[in-house]
């Protein structure tokens, strides 16, 4: 048994970890209640599981909930609610980004790390020169979102919220 502090979705959590090799997955939703990041594929392959780490998007069932101690967890919960939702939720709701919605959590935390990471001007696989900052485009979300499956196949509706957010110069930071 060890004990892990995180601030998780704003909230500084003193939490018990009674298996050091228990997933940070299963620390959120069994432990903590937090059922929105899901289990998909159990090993980095699906992406249904992710959420944010001091802001940057990771894959919750290959993390250990002891690496977190001391560090910031943001899940879906913690992005939006019903009422006040987070701009990339009703942007994903405003062109069809789901239909079952089991990936969505995680494609939503994706989208928000992502857009970090492009905003920092890191390149992917769908830059033609890394030396150039990448803009927001469909074949540059694609790329940065290509870890995040949606058995349902609502890619488009996915692509076209998270440009359509994101490439918004109006929107504020979100
Ligand atoms: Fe974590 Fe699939 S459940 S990547």
């Amino acid at each position: 048994m060890t004990t892990i502090r995180v601030v998780l979705n704003g909230t500084a959590v003193e939490a018990p970890v009674d298996d050091p090799r228990r997933s940070l997955l299963d620390f959120l939703r069994e432990d903590r209640g937090l059922t929105g990041a899901k289990f998909g594929c159990g090993q980095g392959g699906c992406g249904a599981c992710t959420v944010l780490v001091d802001g940057d998007r990771i894959l919750s069932c290959l993390t250990l909930a002891v690496q977190v101690d001391g560090r910031e967890v943001v899940t879906i919960e913690g992005l939006g609610e019903p009422g006040a939702l987070h701009p990339v939720q009703a942007a994903f709701i405003a062109h069809d980004g789901f239909q079952c919605g089991y990936c969505t959590p995680g494609q939503i935390c994706s989208a928000v790390g992502m857009a970090a990471e492009l905003e920092r001007g890191l390149p992917s696989r769908a830059a033609a020169d890394v030396a150039v900052a990448p803009a927001w485009s469909p074949p540059e979300v694609r790329e940065r979102m290509s870890g995040n499956v949606c058995r349902c196949g609502a890619y488009n509706g996915i692509v076209d919220a998270i440009v359509e957010h994101f490439a918004d110069p109006a929107r504020s930071g979100s």
